[in-house]
């Protein structure tokens, strides 16, 4: 598709997204249904608010105005907006209807083609969100293992088991609070001080930006193993991105449940479990996971249509190399220019983050600024490159020539301590979900 972000003339007019917010203030709150697309990660007055349509890796704002997406619907857009083969598969079957009376066959051909490619699938569900199934893990682990409490590293969503961890805690008993404890990622220790004879289960994104160093996830897998506790993988990013397999299949690592969404289904709504079967049949009789939409039909044919794209294009591999020349263009701009020092872009190539060092100034001032000025030049960006099967070289290489401009301004900036005077908005929130130093409720504090 050809790129017209250059006809953006300067900051978008934003008035159509303004109107909009003014009348959702009124009656929503909070406003966003997705707090990684609310307004507290894009500034006020500077970058627009809703969105209208996408191509491919371009989208639109209910002004019309036309940017470059790194951010992917938060990781569902794999392969791009409005990918033709996905589109049709949802087209041909909403002919056909959308939620049935009873089971659809597609929910068996789903399951045979996911079986067949994650390494853990002897037994699959399928449900909606991330969080549904992250729970089902944990209550189904809790029901195997006769055991309460949880141990977790990353973020799982928004239920009590889980959020209860985090400051957005009130309104979950103390009761449930107390099942569930974190450790670090990368500090095989932090889980050996915290497991006991009671810890159902450990779950973890199997890498969020860093890599697993020392043999962690190995490490985990045995101490889990010797406690009798289950290993779980949350696959939300790692799942079919990493590669088809997930993070599983790239690490040679068979967690004993493992749970997926976002990627493959191309902005569909919808999940899965998988595990072994001597887990998973309990939820035959003794554990219940059920909900009305579970065998929603456009989903389940948007999921067949995008995994089986993804296997023939060799999608993950795409992903990789289009991370990387992103990721390597930038650490490269960052160091011709002497910043290397307080900005650098690091993670796998298929979701890489920028990152800024509180020693040129406030990160979030940083980051706020560069948000600015890639606005300005079309980019819709919030500090990461989740990449997708259309990014194209184009795209890339604009968004590099984009970087080559903002990353000077930013260091003059920096150097005359004005970043803050040259804000046209407000400022970035903090991100809510963390993405380093994930023990923060500890049960055994190291000493
Ligand atoms: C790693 C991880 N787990 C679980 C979830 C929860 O998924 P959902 O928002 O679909 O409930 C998310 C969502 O971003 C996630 O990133």
């Amino acid at each position: 598709m050809a790129n017209k972000i250059e006809s953006n003339p300067g900051y978008p007019n934003i008035t159509n997204s303004d109107d909009l917010y003014a009348r959702a203030v009124k009656i929503m709150h909070p406003v966003t249904q997705t707090l990684a697309k609310g307004p507290g990660q894009f500034m006020k007055g500077v970058a627009p608010k809703y969105l209208k349509r996408g191509k491919n890796a371009h989208v639109w704002d209910v002004d019309g105005n036309e940017y470059i997406d790194y951010n992917m619907g938060i990781g569902p857009i794999s392969l791009g907006y409005c990918y033709d083969r996905v589109d049709a598969a949802i087209a041909n079957q909403l002919k056909d209807g959308i939620t049935f009376s009873l089971m659809s066959e597609l929910e068996v051909e789903l399951a045979e083609l996911v079986h067949s490619i994650i390494p853990n699938a002897e037994s699959i569900r399928i449900s909606k969100t991330g969080a549904d199934v992250c729970s089902a893990a944990i209550r189904i682990a809790r029901a195997f293992t006769g055991r309460k409490k949880v141990l977790c590293c990353g973020y799982h969503g928004w239920h009590d088991w889980y959020i209860g961890i985090t400051s957005r805690d009130k309104g979950i008993p103390e009761e449930v609070k107390d099942l569930t404890n974190t450790f670090e990622y990368n500090n095989i220790e932090t889980v050996i001080q915290s497991i006991d004879a009671d810890t159902a289960c450990v779950i973890l994104e199997p890498f969020i930006f860093e890599a697993p160093k020392d043999n962690f996830l190995q490490k985990l897998q045995e101490v889990c193993k010797k406690n009798g506790t289950l290993l779980i993988f949350d696959e939300m990013w790692t799942g079919f991105r990493i590669a088809l397999g997930g993070a599983q299949e790239y690490f040679k690592i068979k967690p004993d449940l493992a749970v997926y969404s976002k990627a493959f289904a191309n902005g569909m709504p919808i999940s899965l479990l998988t595990g072994r079967k001597d887990v998973m049949q309990l939820f035959e009789k003794d554990v219940f996971f059920f909900t009305t939409f579970g065998g929603e039909a456009l989903s389940l044919a948007a999921a067949i249509a995008t995994i089986s794209e993804m296997k023939e294009k060799n999608v993950s591999a795409a992903l990789d190399k289009k991370g990387a020349f992103l990721k390597d263009g930038y650490n490269t701009i960052a160091e011709e220019l002497g910043m290397a020092s307080y900005t650098k872009c690091t993670g796998y190539n298929c979701r890489s983050m920028v990152t800024f060092d509180a020693s040129a100034g406030d990160p979030l001032l940083l980051k706020s600024f560069v948000q600015q000025e890639m606005i300005k030049r079309g980019v819709l960006w919030a500090g990461f490159h989740n990449m997708c099967f259309t990014h194209s070289e184009e795209d890339l290489a604009y968004t590099l020539k984009a970087y080559r401009e903002v990353l000077p301004l930013l260091k003059e900036a920096v150097r005359e301590n004005k970043v803050a005077a040259l804000l046209k908005g407000e400022p970035l929130e903090t991100v809510f979900r963390k993405v380093s130093n994930y023990n923060i409720k500890p049960k055994t504090v190291k000493s």
